[in-house]
């Protein structure tokens, strides 16, 4: 992250301190449709273009640490085994037998020698998915084992995180996050350490708690005696990136504030003084909010279940601490952090049932709450306007303000 920017940060979190109303040239947002929370054919175009076609953070190198080493993700409903392998690469594949479909593994995670052997007719494959033997041979006319080799999955890495798209023709991962990966260069992405995942089951479409964790208006009404106690909301600061990728900047209400339930803790060397004194929390489209401090960060990520329900997954990361445990703080900074994630899903489940009521006609927006807007314009793109129903469209507005 240069100079440049955080002095242009700045001068941008003064400029929203003063402001008495949205800037001149900022639209009247129209109304979000409801029916993008409920309808079950917008839900499916969802799942179709969005969930499967997108960069997915499926898990961290510690998780996968050496070769041998795998782990089954299945976020988007697709068995995805993901493989550390010899040569020290991270692929993944469908976990799908090319025999009949039988299953290469059955366990989250776990540790092979050499490869996997299918436990229903025994196929066998090396750990880069080659088919390398199988019983009966001579029973089979004409195979040609090279072309019966697991398939492939996309998948590429942002220093130690791994992210998997089921889309063989997406764009590569680090070039689709536009300038994300050069600001998080500061936090020495190559030796970030795994300290902690879990989940949370809330009852509202995926969308619903998504929303929530784009905006800062919120502080005053749901975190009075967290977060808005630290947080400045008024200096709060966006840019909008392509592919509906986006950072918020909000300020401490005191520049030399520290967590007290962090301190101590080791501090990422290179880091900048921007996410010290500020709250930067970046949305990788779609689906992953990461508010970054210098001395560690939890990925959120938001996965849909049913139409109704979604799981908010919590994955914390640490600068290398050296040999030995981990901080003993850090069983204290992830349950501080929990309960204001408590906080966060309080009313989802009521705010779904009024999704689905004659009584909700849509989204009211305003300008803090601008990167909600721009995440539901990046779906409309992803699944063709043309695909959405007219009456679930949402008007793109804000292309001027994308940077
Ligand atoms: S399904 Fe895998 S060997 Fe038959
Ligand atoms: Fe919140």
């Amino acid at each position: 992250m240069d100079q440049a920017f955080i002095d242009n940060v700045y001068e941008r979190l003064e400029f929203e301190r003063a402001r008495k109303g949205p800037p001149d040239a900022f639209p009247s947002l129209p109304p979000i449709p409801g029916g993008r929370y409920t309808d079950p054919d917008f839900l499916a175009l969802e799942r179709e273009h969005l969930w499967k076609k997108s960069w997915l953070y499926a898990g961290h190198l510690d998780q996968v640490p050496e070769p041998g080493s795998y782990m089954l993700w299945t976020k988007t409903g697709s068995p995805i085994l993901i493989v550390h392998g010899r040569d020290g690469e991270v692929r993944a594949f469908y976990n799908t037998c090319r025999h009949r479909g039988g299953p290469l593994v059955k366990d989250d995670q776990g540790q092979v020698r050499g490869g996997f052997t299918c436990g229903y007719h025994g196929w066998a494959y090396d750990l880069e998915g080659n088919l390398r033997g199988m019983r009966d041979r001579r029973d089979f006319v004409d195979l040609d084992f090279s072309c019966l080799g697991l398939v492939n999955v996309r998948c590429e890495r942002l220093g130690n995180w791994i992210f998997i798209n089921e889309d063989p023709e997406a764009m590569p991962l680090l070039e689709s996050l536009g300038p994300i990966p050069a600001q998080l260069e500061q936090f020495d992405l190559d030796s970030v350490r795994h300290v902690h995942s879990y989940g949370l089951e809330v009852a509202c479409n995926v969308k619903v708690l998504l929303d929530a964790f784009l905006e800062v208006y919120h502080l005053k009404s749901i975190h009075q005696d967290t977060v808005d106690r630290f947080l400045d909301h008024r200096g709060t600061s966006i840019f909008l990136w392509p592919h509906g990728h986006s950072l918020m900047v909000t300020p401490n209400r005191r520049p030399d504030w520290v967590d007290p339930g962090t301190r101590g803790m080791v501090d990422f060397p290179n880091v900048t003084e921007l996410p010290v004194k500020t709250n930067l929390s970046y949305n990788l489209f779609p689906n992953l909010v990461t508010p970054v401090a210098g001395n560690g960060m939890p990925f959120l990520t938001f996965w849909p279940k049913t139409e109704r329900s979604m799981v908010i997954e919590c994955h914390w990361f640490s600068p290398d601490w050296g040999e030995g445990e981990r901080h003993e703080l850090w069983d204290t900074r992830i349950d501080n952090f929990h309960r204001i994630l408590l906080e966060d899903t309080q009313f989802a489940p009521q705010i779904q049932e009024s999704v689905e009521s004659p009584g909700f006609r849509g989204i009211q927006l305003n300008y803090q709450e601008r990167r909600i807007y721009h995440w539901h314009e990046e779906l409309d793109r992803r699944i063709g306007i043309e695909r959405v129903p007219e009456h679930l469209r949402v008007q793109p507005m804000l292309g001027d303000l994308v940077e």
